[in-house]
């Protein structure tokens, strides 16, 4: 008898993950390595968060358990966050607090998926989506948004993928792996087909809310249609747009019974999030912003930088995204080829097991976020190391046979 649990042998390891544990790998063995797969802003934290912080620590703030599912002070942040940002109204007693956006969404699943409940995930999609569906015991029900339709699905694929199983459709815009982002209009066309469906609910992961693009308008769903309010979990956190992935602090705004059975879980699991992180959080939504648009001009800059060099790279078609720090180029054209090594190119993988042996560039292969042959280039690193990995892919690309 195995002694792992058979759950275990439906998840894998997040491969965003070992792409960046491989990169490193090779780093140490003293590759020139440049790794673009990491999903995480190369900016540090802000200095009057750390100040924050660094305070909290100095007056005793941080030393104790705190309650289970944020301070009040944080859900105060994160109510004000809500209406200010997205014209939400929502109570303290509305609000989760977790340990990253990743626990709030996991929370959530398992707070309300029985055996074999079915949740809809638009591809491509973040890698974790559909593996902690499973750990949750549901089932996830991919559908497909290819880049002809900017990465984003349409209203009649949403109908036809509904059944009476059905129990949440996870929405993430802007998006990991594609920086596709929903417009309002299109929400709706989504929101609409919900409001004929009483029993679907949406969680919508807006983590990269604040990373938009050339005058792009940010909306969540509940905003866009207010008579799904109460069946919308609205997901967000610090750690993308604040820089703050380490810190690990994500919350959500949602109906209060589904936010107490969270906080359930969470009391008997992990309990409140570091107590320090909060504090640097509360700090991070109540304070000043201007660090958002600065950063933003620099990831446009890079975004606009990927897109055009790799459309020169043979072989590779790279769609320009309204936000978040990825594109999510095609490799199709490479398919078939011989490498540098000799190895044919078959698949995505092979692509950047490829790139990365021949030219020392880490990406992820688009196989695992559900839409293939593509890769993932994570933008947010330095510029000049950016278009030095530019340089290589379109190098790679020329050399293949
Ligand atoms: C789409 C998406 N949702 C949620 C998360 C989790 O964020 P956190 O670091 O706050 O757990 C990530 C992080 O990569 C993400 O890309």
């Amino acid at each position: 008898m195995a002694f792992l649990a058979d759950t275990l042998q439906r998840i894998k390891p997040s491969a965003t993950i070992g792409v960046t544990d491989k990169a490193r790998a090779l780093k140490l063995a003293g590759r020139d390595v440049i790794g673009l797969g990491a999903g995480e802003p190369d900016f540090d934290t802000p200095d009057n968060i750390k100040e924050a912080a660094i305070n909290a620590i100095r007056d005793g703030r941080s030393s104790k358990y705190t309650n289970v599912d944020g301070i009040a002070e944080l859900k105060a942040a994160v109510v004000a966050k809500f209406k200010r940002e997205n014209g939400l109204d929502y109570k303290p007693s509305q609000i989760s607090v977790g340990t990253g956006g990743k626990q709030v969404l996991y929370n959530a699943l398992v707070a309300t998926l029985n055996h074999g409940d079915e949740v809809i995930i638009p591809a491509p999609y973040w890698v974790s989506y559909p593996d902690m569906v499973m750990l949750a015991g549901g089932e996830p029900v991919a559908v497909v948004a290819t880049a002809e339709s900017g990465f984003k699905i349409k209203p009649e694929q949403l109908e036809r993928a509904i059944t009476p199983k059905t129990k949440w459709l996870i929405l993430n815009s802007p998006s990991n792996p594609t920086g596709s982002a929903y417009t309002r209009s299109e929400l709706k066309g989504l929101t609409d087909v919900l409001l004929r469906h009483p029993h679907v609910w949406v969680m919508s992961d807006d983590m990269y809310e604040h990373l938009v693009y050339d005058e792009f308008v940010f909306t969540t769903p509940a905003q866009v249609e207010p008579r799904l309010y109460e069946r919308t979990l609205t997901v967000n956190g610090v750690s993308k747009a604040y820089c703050m992935t380490g810190w690990r602090i994500g919350f959500a705004g949602g109906a209060e019974p589904l936010i107490k059975a969270m906080a359930a879980i969470q009391s008997q699991s992990t309990s409140n999030p570091a107590a320090v992180s909060q504090w640097a959080a509360v700090e991070a939504l109540n304070g000043p912003k201007d660090f958002i648009p600065k950063h933003n001009r620099i990831f446009k800059e890079r975004r606009d930088l990927c897109v055009s060099m790799l459309n020169q790279a043979k072989g590779i078609q790279c769609p320009k995204p309204e936000g978040a720090f990825y594109v999510y180029p095609s490799c199709a054209g490479t398919i078939g080829k011989l490498a540098p090594s000799g190895n044919k190119i078959g698949t995505d993988e092979d692509f950047v097991t490829a790139l990365l042996d021949a030219e020392g560039v880490a990406v992820v292969q688009g196989t695992p976020f559900g839409l293939g042959p593509n890769f993932r280039i994570s933008y947010a690193t330095a510029t000049p190391v950016l278009q030095e990995a530019c340089e290589r892919i379109q190098r790679f690309c020329a050399g293949l046979r």
